[in-house]
């Protein structure tokens, strides 16, 4: 059994993650161990920003989107000296176990340090982009969807009262899910994601089409990953002769009050990741299958790129 574990979130931040730190802090406690907050991400390992937390200090969190330690993409840690200082700073404070939660690179960080020194690490997939190999989901990416959602309804106001086409970009540099799934639910006409190649001349010589029948109006939903929204929209535009808009919501979607789903979840997966770092598991990932909590080997998860569910692309394309 450990006695003293820290815990941290590092990469992009995601609604939920304070939901994560919540019931990794208050389950340790529980347990009768101590533990630590990092702050600002692999960051505040090695510039010594870690403070000992009480019940207290994970009240009035789990409420708040964003991270309330911090998160940060930390260049130094890339380095064997810059690993090799965090660890220390972590065994001084007699800090025995850590928890990650983070997205694909964050983990990756926290599956080398764990091989160099043999500390035991837990991970966690949070992330908004979904993109966690041997996870169905990840924390923050349903608040993130239902953002995106929100932001389609308005624009198909707009887009229908003026009888234009609407590009929205969404974020995903690598992933599609987020684009997939607000797409379809949002009733988009066309999908554009990194995983799947798709021509723009087809695409519209049938808008075109779609418009000359009566079409009202159509909206393409494109990941980041798959092309930039203004340059699409420019080609829509010039090759359709369409009223044509863009829209690209930022950073908008990686913010706001977590979810049901994401609170729960993620309160899930910590209490999970704290009874597995106290009894000295290491090298795994918590995340879901099948609606229920699993562990996957940290190494299986950094070094597998997760597959963008091929049902999806098929419904997608029968809806539209
Ligand atoms: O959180 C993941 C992600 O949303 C990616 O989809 C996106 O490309 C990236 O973060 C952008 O984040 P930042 O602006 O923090 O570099």
């Amino acid at each position: 059994m450990l006695k003293s574990i820290a815990v941290m979130t590092s990469g992009g931040d995601s609604p939920g993650m304070n939901a994560a730190v919540r019931a990794v802090t208050r389950t340790a406690l529980h347990q009768g161990v101590k533990v630590w907050g990092i702050r600002g991400g692999y960051h505040g390992m090695l510039d010594e920003e870690m403070f000992e937390m009480q019940s207290k200090d994970v009240s009035d969190i789990i409420q708040r989107g964003g991270t309330f330690l911090g998160t940060a993409r930390c260049r130094r840690f890339a380095t064997p000296e810059g690993r090799m200082l965090g660890y220390k700073n972590l065994v001084d404070r007699g800090i025995q176990g850590l928890v990650v939660v983070g997205g694909d690179g964050s983990l990756r960080g926290a599956s080398i340090l764990s091989q160099e020194t043999g500390i035991p690490i837990v991970g966690l997939p949070g992330t908004i982009d979904n993109d966690v190999w041997g996870s169905e989901y990840t924390i923050g990416c349903d608040t993130a969807a239902n953002t995106i959602i929100d932001a389609i309804n308005k624009l198909r106001d707009t887009a229908s009262a003026h009888r234009r086409t609407i590009v929205l970009e969404v974020m995903g540099r690598n992933s599609g899910w987020l684009a997939m799934v607000s797409g379809i639910s949002g009733g988009a006409e066309y999908i554009l994601v990194p995983e799947e190649e798709y021509d723009l001349d087809e695409m519209c010589e049938e808008m075109k089409a779609a418009y000359d029948a009566g079409k009202r109006y159509c909206l393409v939903v494109v990941a980041e990953g798959a092309g930039k929204g203004h340059e699409i929209g420019k080609i829509i535009a010039e090759k359709t002769g369409l009223d044509t808009r863009v829209s690209k919501l930022g950073h908008i979607q990686r913010g706001g009050s977590p979810s049901v789903i994401d609170r729960v979840n993620a309160s899930r997966l910590g209490e999970h990741a704290a009874l597995a770092i106290i009894s000295g598991l290491s090298d795994i990932v918590f995340g879901f299958n099948r609606g229920h909590v699993v562990s996957i080997n940290l190494h299986d998860a950094v070094n597998n790129k997760k597959q963008l569910n091929p049902e999806f692309m098929r419904l997608a394309r029968v809806l539209a």
